[in-house]
């Protein structure tokens, strides 16, 4: 993998975008590894969240290549929208949490990118967009759909229309990021919370981002019927055994995974 690096540490792995001098623009070959990787930590089981984040000072990562972008036909449009709406599903259907640590400019496709991530730290110089209509195109990665579901249509559509970018406060305020941290503290603070989530049970993680991952997708009624089920489900598992047991016995639990 030559765009991005892969750092596994204690329960958690770290993803770094790694194109510094295009401010980590999103070209074929970083999907592809993108793929990759997550393929990889999907089947790590030593690996229970993951951080995403950008190399150098700069920038998360500054949307998709637009020198490749620049190639598309209305023929290929759509393929090239597809295959990052592919890896983009896979970071947001890992089943282990997914943060993104967004260390400077998210836009565009970098936008859509941390959109797919579970949780979003930003730094305080991190700026979010969809400057997609600049270039006389939408967003194709998923960031019409993500962006509603996060900020509402309202001020999506504003976004999408403007191609503004906002600052991280902004960001925080609409709902789009979960924190703001001062950019020295970022990937520290960040990989302290991958780390907490590590030591949580990885089935009752799993079963968490389900159930909040279809809620955008169903009625409450559906949904309440899903959330019985997923609950049904963990409490088969062995952790579920243990973090009890251990309440009960006033002791921490230890989580297999199982
Ligand atoms: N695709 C390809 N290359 C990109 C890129 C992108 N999305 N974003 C930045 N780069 C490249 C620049 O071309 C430049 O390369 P060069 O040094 O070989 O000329 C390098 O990254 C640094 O970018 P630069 O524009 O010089 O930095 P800046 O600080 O002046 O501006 C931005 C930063 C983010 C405002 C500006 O780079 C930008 O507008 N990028 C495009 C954002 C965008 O439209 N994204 C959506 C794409 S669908």
């Amino acid at each position: 993998m030559t765009t991005l690096t892969l750092d596994r540490r204690d329960g958690y792995a770290v993803v770094t975008l790694n194109r510094p001098d295009k401010l980590n623009a999103v070209n074929a070959e970083m999907l592809a590894d993108l793929d990759a990787a997550f393929s990889e930590l999907d089947n790590d089981t030593t690996v229970r969240c993951v951080v995403l984040t950008g190399a150098g000072p700069k920038a998360f990562a500054a949307g998709a290549d637009i020198s490749e972008l620049h190639e598309q036909t209305s023929s290929t449009g759509r393929q090239f929208a597809e295959r990052g709406q592919r890896v983009t599903a896979r970071i947001e259907r890992l089943g282990k949490p997914v943060i993104a640590a967004v260390n400077g400019f998210a836009l565009g496709g970098g936008c859509e990118l941390a959109m797919a991530c579970h949780l979003r730290f930003a730094s305080e110089t991190a700026k979010f967009g969809q400057p997609e209509i600049n270039l006389g195109i939408i967003p194709g990665y998923g960031g019409t759909q993500r962006l509603v579901r996060l900020v509402g249509p309202a001020k999506a559509t504003e976004l999408v229309l403007s191609g503004e970018m906002i600052p991280a406060e902004e960001a925080l305020r609409l709902g789009l990021v979960n924190r703001v941290l001062p950019a020295a503290d970022l990937l520290s603070a960040t990989e302290s919370f991958a780390a907490l989530l590590a030591s949580k049970a990885p089935r009752a993680l799993e079963a968490c981002l389900e159930a909040v991952r279809i809620a955008s997708d169903l009625s409450l009624l559906e949904g309440l019927h899903a959330e019985a089920s997923i609950f049904g489900r963990v409490c088969g598992t062995e952790d579920f055994a243990e973090g009890t047991q251990a309440f009960l016995e006033k002791r921490q639990p230890t989580f297999t995974g199982r």
